[in-house]
């Protein structure tokens, strides 16, 4: 078999390409965008600014900042026509159901998007003309990106939809979509939109997780953009991955008080129920974005209130933590009980990971930027097997067949 090597089980220590776009030090416990610390970035920057460095490398000049928000602002609008493609769907369907299938029905609209299909690799060139075509489908899937979530959102209660109001930051745009009805002068709550703002940076990139493979995998054949993101959010929906914010609330409830916190985690170790919000494939001591999300929940929980499951967590959270069965397998909070600020901030439980992908997409456009445009061209992703099956054999008629 000409020295294949067969991976380990979901890629285990495999790396599929070089990249300078995230770095992660499982043991260490670091994440840096492009080499920023996460840490500072969450204090200093915002969601917008930190998306500009991680597609494009740099933080932005003043200039580069204004231009890139101006543009992903302005690519919010969504067209008219999309409002009768959400009316489609039931009333109680999956957000993420709607949203994968949003990005998808979005890339429709932009045929100059799929440049391949008329047999230009016009994304690989690196021409300014051809740059400026990719800096726009970036810019539409950044600026949508809200939009989409918000009218997957309204679209189930019944709601119009809201056109992105000017003026407003792009995490303050997206919350004003999502609450708007009518008040007079609405503005969202500023200490609520810039903790949204810390969480949607924080979730912007991971490197090669589950999702952004998917990207990058789906993007190698040179489809569109659109269609790309719309199979890595399809991906992400899984309760291994961004699910799993929506599955901790779920197992906390399940539990529902302190006391029952032993009984679960005998469960889990029975492999009867799974510890959501524990563990990663990376991360093997802590990792870093759940310290800053707890420091984010203290100043939204000041606003909304202590969350009643609050309580819950941190006693499952002890609990595991002073468990062998838990550091023996070095499973550690991960950044999914940020779903205990979407809760106390008032979104459906079922929506916590469309909050997920929104931010997402950033991380994801990086990397598929970054394929476009790496030395030498894209090459399709087509990975071998190693075959165990049945060697030759002749066929059988049915009536011969025992
Ligand atoms: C995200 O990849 C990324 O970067 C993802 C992410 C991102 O930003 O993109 O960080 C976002 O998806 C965070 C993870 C969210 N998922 C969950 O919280 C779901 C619960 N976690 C697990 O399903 C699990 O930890 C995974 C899926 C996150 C990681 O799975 P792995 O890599 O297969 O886990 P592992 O091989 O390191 O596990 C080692 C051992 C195994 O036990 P043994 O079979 O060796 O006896 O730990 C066990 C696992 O079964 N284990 C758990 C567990 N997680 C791992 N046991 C109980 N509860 C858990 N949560």
């Amino acid at each position: 078999d000409k020295g294949l090597r067969v991976a380990d089980k979901g890629y285990l220590n495999t790396a599929v390409l070089r990249s300078e776009i995230t770095f992660i030090d499982g043991e260490a416990g670091i994440l840096r965008y492009r080499g920023y610390p996460i840490e500072q970035l969450a204090l200093k920057s915002s969601h917008l600014e930190s998306a500009y460095l991680l597609v494009y490398g740099s933080l932005p000049t003043q200039n580069q900042r204004k231009t890139f928000e101006t543009e992903v602002m302005h690519h919010s609008v969504v067209h008219a026509d999309a409002a009768q493609f959400f009316r489609s769907f039931r009333y109680d369907a999956h957000p993420m159901a709607i949203l994968t299938s949003a990005f998808a029905y979005l890339g429709s609209y932009y045929s100059e998007a799929n440049p391949s299909l008329k047999g230009q690799t016009l994304f690989t060139k690196g021409t300014p003309e051809s740059l400026a075509i990719m800096d726009k489908q970036i810019y539409r899937l950044i600026g949508k990106a809200t939009t989409l979530a918000a009218m997957a959102y309204r679209v189930r209660q019944g709601r119009e939809f809201v056109i992105p109001p000017t003026g407003l930051s792009y995490t303050a745009s997206f919350l004003y979509q999502m609450d708007y009805h009518g008040q007079t002068n609405y503005q969202p709550n500023p200490v609520l939109a810039k903790a949204l703002d810390i969480l949607f940076l924080l979730h912007a990139d991971h490197e090669l997780n589950a999702s952004c493979t998917t990207v990058l995998q789906t993007g190698s054949s040179l489809v569109d953009p659109f269609s790309a993101i719309a199979a890595g959010c399809a991906s992400l929906y899984g309760p291994l991955h961004g699910g799993a914010n929506e599955a901790v609330i779920r197992m906390l409830i399940s539990i529902e008080s302190p006391k029952n916190v032993p009984a679960f985690l005998e469960a889990v170790k029975k492999r009867e129920k799974v510890l959501s919000g524990f563990g990663h494939r990376v991360y093997k001591t802590s990792d870093p974005r759940s310290f800053i999300v707890r420091k984010t929940a203290d100043e939204v929980f000041k606003i909304t209130g202590k969350d009643e499951l609050l309580e819950t967590a941190m006693a499952l959270h002890e609990a595991a933590m002073k468990d062998e069965y838990f550091i023996k397998r070095r499973l550690a909070p991960n950044v999914d009980f940020c779903g205990l600020i979407y809760r106390a901030m008032g979104f459906p439980l079922d929506f916590f990971p469309v909050l997920f992908a929104v931010p997402r997409v950033v991380g994801w456009l990086a990397h598929w930027r970054q394929m476009m445009l790496q030395e030498g061209g894209v090459k399709i992703w087509r990975p071998r097997q190693m075959y165990v099956g049945a060697g030759q054999r002749d066929y059988v008629p049915v009536e011969e067949r025992e």
